[in-house]
């Protein structure tokens, strides 16, 4: 397997100067493109070189033409999904988008009416809140329960206000941004089947399902109970948070129930609505065939970082808490013993220099903490947490 130092050796680049959203445009949410970026959820690292390959090979090809989804992208999608996953997907369920939170907003469209009840976990990756107000729903949220440096679902409060709130919706996120939780199959379990007895519809975002940093073996809920929950679940996501393909602008929408597929449909047709890109689809389809090896080696750098700021963080400041990371590349640390919840942004932005995210922005049970994006150098990690430990001891 490729070492942390030879992954980085091959793949880090520097992205000054690219048009990239957490490097060129940091300016726009912190007042300056000066600070170390720690924040939007993608990666410093090239793409594996086969997917660069086949990039090219079109490119070359010069035509940018109406196309099809390749012929071989649903094979290797599904292999991908059943062989590392035991997941089963059948190729009329897969359905393209641009995007996942894209993909979100559709579905809340198409599944609920204005002013119904959708229900998410707090705190959460904050366009679940937006896909919900926007689009004039009543957000309905229960608070994860905190378990040592872990969350658990209440499944009590849950309940409780589906109940209240004649709630239709839920979405989940799958593995957990920001908390980091890889969800047992029991909790997912014990979740799909509350929703299935209230008749409340779920959407499972499992884009970080590939990035599994612990030793708990990721579950879709496509997969619980061999798909018994599969008439009441839509799964959305998308190769591009693991292989770093944002930009490309190809996600799936996974959807098993034939009715629910024909108004997902029969919506799309009035929207005339793009079903992904030739590009995105060309590079998604070489990495999910030849990305395997490349993945292992991003996941040894994101668990070597992890370890490095836990460890630093509890040898010389354990009142800053590091969150269990169980799944994604994104670290959850409570400052809030060591940092006044007011002062969080002024210091880790004018003091530290840091570009995170704030706590806040996932949820107000958020208040004190930062999400820290893991995939990048392991200097450009050290660096963090020098500047932060300087920061924060006092
Ligand atoms: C849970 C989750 N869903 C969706 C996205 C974004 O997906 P897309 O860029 O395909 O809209 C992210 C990005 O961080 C995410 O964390």
């Amino acid at each position: 397997m490729i070492s942390v130092e030879d992954f980085v050796r091959r793949y880090a680049v520097d992205r000054h100067n690219t048009d990239s959203v957490k490097w060129d445009g940091m300016d726009e949410l912190f007042g300056t493109n000066d600070l170390l970026p720690l924040w939007v959820a993608d990666t410093e690292f090239k793409v594996p070189e086969e997917v660069t390959e086949a990039l090219k090979k079109r490119i070359e090809h010069g035509v940018y033409g109406y196309s099809k989804t390749p012929d071989n992208y649903y094979e290797a999608y599904c292999k991908w999904q059943s062989e590392r996953y035991g997941t089963e997907i059948q190729h009329e369920w897969l359905r393209f988008s641009t995007g996942v939170v894209q993909s979100l907003s559709t579905l809340v469209n198409i599944l609920t009416q204005p002013d119904d009840a959708v229900m998410i976990l707090q705190p959460v990756y904050y366009p679940f809140m937006n896909v919900i107000k926007q689009n004039d729903r009543r957000m309905v949220i229960s608070n994860l329960k905190q378990d040592g440096t872990s969350y658990k679902m209440d499944l009590e409060d849950i309940k409780n206000k589906i109940e209240e709130n004649h709630v239709k919706l839920f979405i989940n996120c799958s593995p957990h941004n920001p908390v980091g939780r890889v969800w047992d199959k029991e909790e997912l379990e014990a979740l799909l089947e509350l929703c299935r007895q209230e008749k409340v519809l779920f959407i499972s975002d499992e884009i970080h399902h590939d990035l599994i940093v612990g030793e708990k073996p990721f579950t879709s809920v496509l997969a619980i109970k061999d798909g018994l929950y599969r008439d009441n679940t839509v799964m959305v996501d998308s190769a591009s948070k693991t292989f770093n393909l944002a930009a490309l602008q190809n996600s799936h929408v996974v959807i098993p129930n034939p009715q629910v597929r024909e108004r997902y449909d029969h919506y799309m047709s009035q929207l005339a609505a793009p079903a992904g890109s030739i590009i995105g689809k060309i590079a998604a389809e070489a990495a999910y065939t030849n990305g395997a090896e490349w993945l292992e080696g991003l996941l040894q750098v994101v668990r070597s970082n992890y370890g490095y700021l836990k460890k630093s963080l509890r040898t010389h400041c354990p009142e800053a808490v590091v969150y269990d990371l169980e799944g994604t590349y994104l670290a959850w640390i409570d400052l809030s013993a060591v940092i006044e919840p007011e002062h969080l942004e002024y210091i880790l932005k004018k003091k530290a220099h840091l570009a995170v995210d704030f706590g806040t922005m996932f949820g107000k049970t958020g208040k004190g903490f930062i999400r820290v994006n893991l995939a990048t150098t392991p200097a450009n990690i050290k660096a963090a947490t020098a500047a932060l430990l300087e920061n924060i001891q006092g």
